[in-house]
Order: structure tokens, then C-alpha cells, then sequence
């Protein structure tokens, strides 16, 4: 049985683990190769000691099968004026999607927004996660160039495109 929990200090490693594994399958051609293949591990790791260290204005909900961390979704409240709460991260461990883990992971993220929308970024090469997102309701909206990781241009190939998805209900998410 998948189990969801709200993840701690303690998750960093296991969560930049997928996280990694995650940008290396889905995200080559907008993110470039020496990056995903030599910077990517020790970039996310520090990220994430420092997020989950933290905390502050933010929630990460992980699942779990067999004590084994199979998704995670990071939230961002109070991101945006208009938009509200930016979903920062969101992956389901490869093998394992397609089963309803990351509708429950979107859901359950979305439990914790209070009187805001709440919107995210999609790489628009990422038409499998746009498909996931019109099935959960979300509204496209206005694209933008990828932000470079770290703010280091070289790490993109080129200036790759995001779209906006967003939900100004996020209550729907947690019903649908
Ligand atoms: C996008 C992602 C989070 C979705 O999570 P998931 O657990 O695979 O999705 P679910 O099983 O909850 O899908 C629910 C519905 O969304 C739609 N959907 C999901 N993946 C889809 C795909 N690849 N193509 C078309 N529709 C899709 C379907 O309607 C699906 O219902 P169905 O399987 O009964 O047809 C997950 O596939 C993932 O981690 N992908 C790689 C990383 C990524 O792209 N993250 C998003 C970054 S913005």
C-alpha cells in the first residue's frame, strides 16, 4: 500500500534521489546533459538539507511503498499575487506512474492551501504532465522562459519554455 506523510530533515537524501532521477528522465534536451549527469546529485542534495531544514511557507509530501520514497510534491505558499501557491516540484518515481499516485500527491498538497489559487510550472516538452494536469482540471495559462537552475544559464540548452498551470480552486483538487 502507498502511504503519504509529510517529509522532514531526515528526507533530504531520498528526496533529491528522485528528484535527480526524475529531472534526468524527463527533463534532457531543456536541461543540459553535464548538468543532469554530473551536477545534478550534489546541486539537489543541497537543496533540499536546506529546504527541509527550513520549512518555512512551504510543505513537501512524499509517498512511500514498502519504505521505499516513491513521489514527492513540494508546495510554496503565498507565491504569487495572483496565482497564489506554486507547486515547485512534483514526480512520481517511473515505474509507478500512471497509478494514481501523483493525483493523490497534487491532492493532498492542495489540502494545505488556504484562501489562494494555486498554479506551477510545466516544461513544454512535458506533454505527458500537461495531459495529467487537464485531467485534474488545470487551466493553461502563460508560458515564460525556463528559469536556469541555480540562475546558471549554462545548465539549459538554449532558452526552453514553460507553461503555467493553475487551479484558482484548489479545493477541486482535493474532491476530483
Ligand atoms: C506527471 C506525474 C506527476 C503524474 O503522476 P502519475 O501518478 O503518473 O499520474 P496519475 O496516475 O495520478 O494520473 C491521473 C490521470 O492523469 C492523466 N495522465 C497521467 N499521465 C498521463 C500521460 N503520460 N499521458 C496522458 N495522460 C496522463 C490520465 O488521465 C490519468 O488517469 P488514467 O491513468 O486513469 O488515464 C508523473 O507521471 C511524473 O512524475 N512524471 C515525471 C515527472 C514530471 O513530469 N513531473 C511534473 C513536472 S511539472
Amino acid at each position: 500500500m502507498t502511504t503519504f506523510r509529510i517529509a522532514g530533515a531526515d528526507d533530504a537524501a531520498a528526496v533529491a534521489e528522485l528528484h535527480g532521477d526524475s529531472w534526468r528522465r524527463h527533463y534532457r534536451g531543456a536541461y543540459a546533459d553535464p548538468f543532469l549527469d554530473d551536477e545534478v546529485p550534489e546541486y539537489l542534495a543541497a537543496l533540499w538539507a536546506k529546504r527541509l531544514a527550513v520549512r518555512e511557507g512551504t510543505v513537501t509530501t512524499v509517498a512511500e511503498y514498502d519504505g521505499q520514497l516513491v513521489g514527492l510534491s513540494h508546495i510554496v505558499f503565498d507565491a504569487d499575487p495572483k496565482y497564489g501557491a506554486l507547486v515547485d516540484n512534483l514526480h512520481v518515481r517511473a515505474p509507478l506512474k500512471r497509478q494514481g499516485i501523483g493525483t493523490r500527491l497534487l491532492a493532498l498538497t492542495a489540502e494545505h492551501v488556504r484562501g489562494t489559487g494555486l498554479y506551477l510550472w510545466v516544461l513544454e516538452q512535458n506533454t505527458a504532465a500537461q495531459a495529467f494536469y487537464e485531467a485534474r482540471g488545470g487551466i493553461r495559462g502563460d508560458s515564460q522562459h525556463v528559469p536556469p537552475p541555480g540562475g546558471q544559464p549554462r545548465r539549459l540548452n538554449g532558452q526552453p519554455v514553460c507553461l503555467r498551470y493553475y487551479w484558482p480552486d484548489p479545493a477541486t483538487l482535493t474532491t476530483s
